[in-house]
């Protein structure tokens, strides 16, 4: 394949973005010429969101600046089919545990039903990531734990401004 034509995916609802999250990304980002950030904006899925999907990009996209080759989008379709018209080659993510492993078994075979030529590429969560969540962020946020070293300092303030409201 051509050099700038390979196109990974990194998708997700990002409620909010997570240093794990940008570890992944950053390590996508080395490995494709472009990575697309595909930011699930289905209001109706996973219950309501604390950030809309427009606040969940504009934080990705703040967090992302430096790498240069990423770009955060919403969709709201089928995820290869967002692929697929953004010409991705692969979804990635990240694997933390077997709890993880289940459940993106699942969707790497419904996604692949869907299209055989996307790839689905997992990295492995780094240690010091491997506990690290969207909802246990939250968690800690509500009851005023300490999340700073745990997510991009636009992201804390933010989450803390939310939820303190
Ligand atoms: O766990 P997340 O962050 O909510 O994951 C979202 C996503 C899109 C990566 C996951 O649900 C997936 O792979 N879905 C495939 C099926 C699909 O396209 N659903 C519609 C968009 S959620």
């Amino acid at each position: 394949m051509a050099p700038d034509n390979r196109i990974a995916m990194c998708p997700g609802t990002f409620d909010p973005v997570t240093n794990g999250h940008l570890d992944v990304i950053a390590r996508a980002s080395a490995m494709y010429d472009r990575v697309i950030v595909a930011v699930v904006n289905l209001p109706w899925r996973k219950g309501k969101t604390v950030f809309s999907a427009e606040e969940r990009v504009a934080l990705i996209t703040g967090a992302t600046r430096e790498l240069g080759n990423v770009d955060v989008e919403p969709f709201s379709t089928l995820l290869v089919d967002f692929a697929r018209e953004r010409g991705a080659m692969a979804i990635v993510k990240g694997l933390r545990a077997i709890s993880d492993f289940e459940y993106e078994l699942e969707m790497n075979q419904l996604n692949r039903r869907q299209d055989p030529q996307i790839e689905s590429v997992y990295l492995m969560a780094s240690a010091k990531y491997s506990f690290l969540s969207s909802s246990g962020i939250k968690e800690l946020a509500t009851f005023g734990g300490d999340i700073d070293d745990l997510v991009p300092k636009e992201v804390a303030r933010a989450l803390k401004e939310r939820l303190s409201r």
